[in-house]
């Protein structure tokens, strides 16, 4: 006889982190090591889909946010949650959701036109569009705002 469990889709807890980062290439770099070891931490297999997912999506929001959402002198934020995922509702799939937040509300994402091979620019938020459940910008007042992408998780941490 199958056990319940097995029949069920493994409960994922709810997680968050939350890091301020200098609005540099660095800052931008560090940004995706920082989520590839949080997502680890949380049990996610470092070369699993979603990691290399997640890794791809924070790399080119941190990158928009250091080039284009910069203020002099102001950080950028990066959020990580994952939602639960429960008997409470066993039919929703977790979610990751990964947030970047910078200081330049009054400028925002404009995704292109698809891009020509030799282009050099303007293929971030195409990549974004492409492997992302969902993404959006949201106002982050006073002055600033966040740019956010989901991706639904899989079986669980190791699956
Ligand atoms: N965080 C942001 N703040 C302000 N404008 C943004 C932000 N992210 C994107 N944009 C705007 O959207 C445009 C498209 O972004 P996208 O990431 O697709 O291309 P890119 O950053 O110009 O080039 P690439 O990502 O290929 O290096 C940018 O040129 C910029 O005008
Ligand atoms: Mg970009």
């Amino acid at each position: 006889m199958k056990s319940e469990t097995t029949e069920r889709q493994p409960l994922i807890p709810a997680a968050h982190f939350r890091q301020q980062l200098s609005a540099t290439r660095r800052g931008a770099r560090l940004a995706r090591l920082l989520a590839v070891q949080q997502l680890a931490d949380w049990g996610w297999a470092r070369d699993g889909e979603a990691v290399q997912t997640a890794a791809l999506l924070v790399a080119e929001l941190a990158a928009n946010a250091v080039v284009h959402g910069r203020v002099a002198g102001r950080d950028f934020l990066l959020a990580l949650a994952v939602s639960p995922t429960a008997a409470v509702v066993p039919t929703t799939p977790a979610t990751l959701r990964i947030a970047v937040s910078d200081c330049r509300g009054e400028r925002l994402p404009a995704p292109g036109p698809a891009s020509q091979p030799t282009d050099e620019y303007g293929r971030g938020l195409l990549i974004v569009e492409t492997l992302a459940a969902r993404w959006g910008t949201e106002p982050r007042p006073p002055s600033g705002k966040t740019v956010w992408a989901e991706i639904v998780l899989g079986g669980g941490p190791m699956g």
